[in-house]
């Protein structure tokens, strides 16, 4: 690879242990995947935040890039973690990993890391701009940010993350160039608009292709549905790119009259919908991924006002990031009478194998990680119906 004086300085360790860890880490990855040289980013999301996902390995590496003196250059946030810091006890975590995952947070601001843990910073709290060139980890958000914004990031795992966080720049290849943002596939979408459509919609064309760039035609997604799209697709395929016409800011500039057509329908969003189901009957319904927006507590306050919670043997949590909640307390007001409004966590990176084998989701995302990543039986269902359950 083509390094600066600069960056050859940093891989020789003249700016210190931790930038020099961050560089041979950022450059062992350029190497492996064909870059030619590094370049600048404008901001980092960061994943591996749930002391859950990471464990004690992880928090070790934690504590010994902090001790190194590991400190961010661009603007850096975090991704939900195992527990909301104040209700824990509320999610029936245990005095031990609350403490741990404390720390982790601890060790992340002491780096200049951005306490916000969520994985929709896009709303508030990390904004790219269209061609910013950003390092993100989080499969919804990277997916979010590339496609209905048009930045442009790889699908960065933890620690790339945040070696490209430390250094500024990340390696030169993949989603970063102009040839590799071509979609590869033309999906004609056939859904009747809801959100929950689009979740099953991400499911059904993760299923159909797996990886790729689609290109859909028959959509309109605003925000909401997008970051659903986006979070599905990335789950039950690894899409980190998608194009739609007429609503996402790359789509005009490519010719794909020569790709090939896939129509998903009916047929196949019954058959998404077949495969993410395996319980009607659940102790938890989690709302909220990827984490609920303004418009959403919204929607969701307005559709429990006025009623009450009578099946008192399901848990429901409500998922959003401590800035959303602080946004809207009429909201919470009403929700809480249903179940804690937590922040800054989620039903997949929180411990809920320890208290629940049974979880309702409007989440394809979660739908595809509750079995695997918490030992669930997962439903899922739009909303609405979710709610009723309880009703
Ligand atoms: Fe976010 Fe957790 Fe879903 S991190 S995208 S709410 S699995």
């Amino acid at each position: 690879m083509d390094l600066t004086r600069e960056e050859q300085a940093i891989l020789d360790g003249e700016e210190g242990e931790s930038r020099q860890k961050a560089m041979e880490l950022v450059t062992a990855l350029g190497k492996i995947y064909g870059a030619e040289d590094l370049i600048d980013i404008t901001s980092a999301h960061l994943s591996g935040a749930s002391y859950k996902t990471i464990g004690d390995g992880g928090l070790k590496y934690l504590e010994d890039m902090a001790a190194g003196g590991a400190k961010v250059s661009v603007p850096s946030t975090l991704n939900p973690v195992g527990m909301d810091r104040d209700r824990w006890r509320e999610m029936h975590i245990t005095p031990e990993f609350a403490e741990k995952q404390l720390r982790i947070i601890d060790l992340y601001g002491e780096m200049g890391v951005q306490k916000t843990c969520s994985c929709t910073p896009y709303t508030g709290a990390n904004v790219p701009s269209l061609g910013d060139h950003v390092a993100w980890a989080e499969s919804s958000a990277l997916s979010f940010v590339n496609s209905f914004i048009g930045a442009r990031t790889n699908r960065e795992g933890g620690p790339g993350a945040l070696a490209a966080a430390i250094l500024g720049k990340t390696a030169n290849y993949g989603l970063h160039l102009d040839e590799k943002r071509k979609p590869t596939v033309v999906i004609d979408a056939d859904i009747d608009g809801s959100v929950f459509s689009y979740s099953m919609l991400g499911q059904a064309v993760g299923m159909a292709i797996g990886t790729g760039i689609p290109y859909f035609r028959g959509i309109s997604p605003e925000t909401e549905e997008a970051k659903t799209l986006s979070a599905a697709m990335a789950a039950a395929g690894s899409v980190a790119l998608w194009h739609a016409e007429g609503a996402t800011p790359e789509a005009g500039s490519f010719d794909v009259s020569d790709l090939e057509v896939i129509h998903i329908g009916k047929p196949e969003l019954e058959a998404a919908y077949s495969k993410l189901n395996t319980v009607d009957d659940v102790q938890l319904i989690a709302l909220g991924c990827p984490h609920l927006t303004e418009k959403e507590m919204h929607q969701i306050a307005a559709f429990l006002k006025g009623k009450r919670k009578v099946n008192k043997d399901v848990e429901i949590w409500f998922c959003t990031s401590a800035e959303v909640r602080a946004k809207c307390p009429e909201d919470v007001k009403v929700m809480e009478e249903f179940g804690p409004v937590l922040a800054d966590t989620c039903m997949v990176v929180a411990p809920i194998e320890g208290a629940f084998q049974r979880t309702g989701t409007n989440s394809a995302k979660a739908g595809n990680y509750l079995p695997t990543l918490c030992s669930q039986k997962a439903m899922v269902r739009d909303v609405s119906a979710l709610l009723e359950v309880v009703m």
